[in-house]
């Protein structure tokens, strides 16, 4: 496929079949969909791994799904997703390869970067984690004053805080429950405050979480957590080697601000930042729940990525869900997507996804660096059911905007919860089940007058009906389906990313708002002169200033 070609997706024939496909089906009603295909349930169902995927509620027929296959076949994603497993330099803006899968691999792979397979250096790491880890766990590993750790607060940001935050929620009933775990991400100080608060200093241990190691937030609240740690203990700086240990690619940065290299967990550039909890990144989900639970949790990983490797694409799960959001994205104007998980436990997981998504796929221009003419990445967004049921599905049942989503759940409640709590999942499911019902369904200005409702609430009591959604059911919550869960959202955005000719593993946009941030911090705190204020934030400055007797 040449780039000239790629620029011009909205001109592929593929693309102008989906098109016409698009204006053909119209309308067409999620009710007639069903009616006509009494076996549409089974036969649009997957399962990969532990996860049964039913994708029948969506505004699809086989010519819908045979389509997009061809647009996919046209847009090289396999070709590109070969290329990536193999570890090819896919991230061509940033110049490096994207092998998040290799964190996953077992210890028999060889994959390669630059001629060196990466395999041996993945486990090296994994052993090291799993040797720290389990010292934490046991109590071998003391603080400064020889008391044994019961803290551990993680510093760090956007992929070295969400994936790590997310997943420790997810997987708390497997977690060791006489250790706490914090994570601190904001550089508000109220977040390391309120985290360390209450915390004794000789049992806490800081992980301090950063690819770059320069990420002014992490940086910040490390040296404050640092300070917070030496005073508390009345100590020396020889107190830290105990209290700090370091997740990076950068040992040099590392050293520098005062943790001993022997005390980092490494990891490589080719591990984008939002791809990265099954890296060194996930030492505090490690401690939490043991290396067992967390090689699970990358045995799931590492199913899907086969599954999404080798599958056909009429089989392929991540390939479906990539390409349905094409679908409605595309050609039906979907501006977002939303991710409704019917679990306590799931309640970062969108917010895990909203970087994953987002910042992968939040990009205007092609791999070439012109201006798409096509819609790319959609706004992720939402909470776990059925918090959001009272809150914002009105818009979804009955707003003027097409809002797919995605529902997620468990047949089974954690093993944990007291049989009277468990009896609660019943009704959860129930409602999982009746929000895709209702919202794929909906009910007619007929059937609500049948119940009697007068004529002129008929059409608020009316619902469409005709909303997308997939519905994601496993038997349990387990490590190892949380694996494969992410790995199949992962996959999915690569797709998307594949189709829409841009890079997905850069992230240039966040570039500028830091850069500008540093510049503008002086104006606040010595009321410095900085050049190139616009005449708002000027003003806002000097407002500022103002209040703070400045
Ligand atoms: O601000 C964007 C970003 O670079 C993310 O992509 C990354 O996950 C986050 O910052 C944190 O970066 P680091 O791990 O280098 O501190």
């Amino acid at each position: 496929m040449n780039a000239e070609a790629r620029h011009r997706l909205d001109r592929m024939p593929e693309w102008n079949a989906l098109a016409k496909h698009r204006d053909e089906i119209g309308e067409v009603h999620l009710r007639e969909l069903f009616a006509d295909d009494p076996r549409r349930a089974e036969r649009y169902a997957l399962t990969v791994g532990d996860l049964y995927v039913d994708y029948s509620k969506h505004l699809v027929t086989d010519d819908t799904l045979r389509l997009l296959r061809e647009l996919a076949k046209a847009t090289g994603v396999a070709e590109l997703r070969d290329a990536m497993f193999r570890g090819e330099k896919i991230n061509t803006t940033e110049g490096r390869a994207v092998l998040h899968t290799a964190l996953r691999a077992p210890e028999s792979a060889v994959i390669e970067v630059d001629g060196e397979n990466v395999v041996p250096a993945v486990h090296a790491v994994l052993r090291k984690m799993r040797d720290f880890a389990g010292r934490v766990r046991s109590g071998e590993w003391k603080g400064h004053t020889g008391k044994r750790i019961r803290n551990v607060v993680n510093i760090g940001i956007g992929g070295s805080d969400l994936g790590p935050a997310m997943a420790y929620e997810v997987l708390r009933p497997y977690a060791d429950r006489d250790l706490t775990l914090r994570f601190v991400s904001n550089v508000d100080g109220a977040d390391l405050h309120e985290a360390v608060r209450d915390l004794d200093p000789a049992e806490t241990l800081f992980i301090v979480a950063s690819k770059t190691f320069t990420t002014i937030e992490t940086v910040t609240n490390a040296t404050s957590a640092r300070k917070w740690l030496l005073a508390g203990l009345g100590a020396g700086e020889d107190a830290v080697a105990k209290h700090f240990v370091a997740l990076s690619t950068n040992a040099e940065k590392v050293a520098d601000f005062g943790i001993d290299t022997a005390n980092m967990f490494e990891f490589w550039d080719w591990v984008g930042g939002r791809y990265s909890y099954d890296s060194a990144i996930g030492l505090s989900l490690m401690i939490a729940i043991g290396p067992d639970r967390f090689q699970e949790m990358l045995d799931g990983f590492h199913l899907v990525d086969e599954h999404f490797r080798t599958a056909a694409p009429e089989e392929n799960v991540p390939l479906l869900l990539g390409l349905l959001g094409i679908w409605y994205g595309n050609f039906h104007d979907a501006q977002s997507h939303a991710v409704l998980p019917y679990s306590h436990y799931l309640s970062k997981f969108t917010a895990y996804l909203q970087q994953l998504d987002m910042e992968s796929n939040g990009k205007s221009v092609d791999r070439e660096g012109r201006r798409v003419e096509w819609q790319t990445g959609p706004v992720v967004w939402g909470t776990p059911g059925t918090n959001g049921q009272h809150a914002y599905y009105q818009l979804i049942h009955q707003g003027t905007k097409l809002i797919p989503a995605d529902l997620i759940g468990f047949a089974r409640p954690v093993d944990e919860l007291s049989p009277s709590l468990a009896a609660q999942h019943d009704l959860l499911m129930a409602n999982l089940f009746a929000q895709g019902q209702a919202l794929a369904f909906g009910k007619t200005a007929e059937e609500v007058a049948a119940e009697g409702v007068p004529a002129e609430l008929v059409p608020h009591k009316t619902f469409r009906g005709n909303r997308p959604t997939t519905t994601i059911l496993a038997d349990a919550l387990t490590p190892s389906v949380l694996g494969q869960l992410i790995a199949l959202y992962e996959h999915k955005v690569f797709v998307q990313g594949a189709v829409w000719n841009i890079d997905s593993f850069d992230q240039w946009g966040v570039e500028l708002g830091k850069v500008l941030a540093k510049r503008v911090e002086p104006a606040l705190s010595e009321g410095a002169q900085v050049e190139g204020l616009d005449v708002s934030t000027a003003a806002l400055v000097a407002r500022y200033r103002a209040v703070r007797g400045r």
